[in-house]
């Protein structure tokens, strides 16, 4: 998580007495610990216990079927047909997935009173279209097009849009924490001067009024493929105060700040975040090699190691054709890819793309869901063919 935060009411001392106002009923003091009690925390403070369930039942939301069978290839699929929307937990269709993670879209067009809360993974998600906000117990978020939310594992959230016609998400899952690379942090964990954003560029929870309310609540627990409904007694947005280095937050693709080199630099150079079982980056307009004879469009490679996914956002992509807004191409980690024919020639002495996009380089394959077979331009393996 960024940096250490703070909102709302606090005791002066952790663990020590903290009434409330009538000064005989005491808050309710949770930490939220991961790695054990060994890595980054945060301290809330609930009205009510955080622990009051009246009932656990499990539903069947997890709807997607494997693609068994699916060839080792060059996958193009257009997630923009998948229009089947739901609300921001139904609505979610996955495309791609490992033991460590999976990558979904949603066209979200229904607003729920559910809550949310993934049990198992981290989540990130990129808002492609939509406003509204992101309620947690930590606080609330307000949304625009290009925002990342970055969620850790467990906290509970809802996502309200302003208008339901029209939102668009991208939703990567890992059952290890988003993590800002340490290479741009210092020994103190400040962001380094040239890191690609810094602490300025984020948005953090901001209080909002802790609900009291006692009723039954439906918080809507995802446990990998499992899905259970948990009926909460209070409501759970119910907390006074909380402080440390565990919490939701966002940041803008837009504030993303490019490096350019006098010749083609790689992904690497392009990195947002990082798991431990994939890498994450934006790709934002920027201007184009500056060597006199620089090719900026990349060369043909082989990233033997990880499966290359790319969602793509807006703006002109420098080396693929046939590409549309929503699209996703998958290159296995066995297979070189590289531009398609002419695009190289073209970038010569181009100066400037408006390309934006989201990677995402898997260290371990990914498995292809039936929607994949459902949505997939069936002639891009052969687009390399002069
Ligand atoms: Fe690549």
């Amino acid at each position: 998580m960024p940096f250490y935060h703070k909102v709302g009411e606090l005791p002066q001392v952790k663990h020590t007495t903290f009434y409330k106002p009538d000064g005989k009923s005491l808050y309710r003091e949770e930490l939220v610990s991961s790695k054990g009690f060994s890595g980054v925390y945060s301290n809330k403070y609930h009205l009510h216990m955080p622990t009051a369930v009246l009932g656990v039942d499990e539903i069947p939301l997890y709807k997607e079927v494997d693609w068994h069978d699916a060839p080792v290839t060059y996958y193009h699929f257009f997630t923009d047909k998948k229009k089947e929307g739901g609300n921001f937990i139904t609505a979610r269709d996955v495309y791609l997935h490992n033991a460590s993670c999976s990558i979904a879209t949603a066209t979200v067009t229904e607003p729920t009173d559910d809550f949310y809360r993934n049990g198992y993974a981290a989540e990130y998600i990129f808002v492609h279209h939509g406003t509204g906000r992101l309620l947690s117990d930590y606080g609330v978020i307000n949304f625009v097009p290009g925002d990342q939310l970055i969620i850790p594992r467990a906290v509970i959230y809802r996502m309200e849009f302003d208008t339901y016609d029209n939102n668009k998400l991208l939703i990567v899952e890992s059952d290890t924490a988003f993590e800002i690379p340490a290479h741009f942090r210092n020994d103190y964990g400040q962001m380094l001067e040239h890191a690609p954003y810094c602490e300025r560029d984020f948005k953090l929870p901001e209080y909002i009024t802790p609900t009291d309310e006692t009723g039954e609540f439906r918080l809507i627990v995802k446990t990998g493929k499992r899905y259970f409904v948990h009926l909460l007694k209070y409501h759970p947005f119910d907390v006074v105060g909380w402080d440390g280095f565990l919490y939701p937050y966002a940041f803008n693709i837009d504030d993303y700040h490019p490096k350019v080199g006098r010749i083609h630099l790689p992904p690497p150079i392009h990195l947002a975040f990082v798991t431990q079982s994939f890498v994450l980056c934006n790709f934002v307009p920027r201007p184009y090699d500056f060597h006199e004879q620089a090719i900026p469009a990349p060369y043909f490679h082989a990233n033997i190691d990880s499966d290359e996914v790319l969602y793509y956002v807006k703006g002109e992509f420098m080396s693929r054709k046939g590409i549309r807004e929503g699209s996703i191409t998958l290159h296995p980690g066995a297979m070189p890819h590289g531009p398609q024919p002419g695009r190289t020639e073209a970038s010569v002495g181009a100066k400037e793309t408006n390309e934006y996009a989201v990677m995402i380089d898997t260290f371990a394959p990914l498995t292809p869901t039936l929607n994949v077979k459902e949505t997939m331009d069936p002639e891009y393996v052969r687009s390399w063919l002069e």
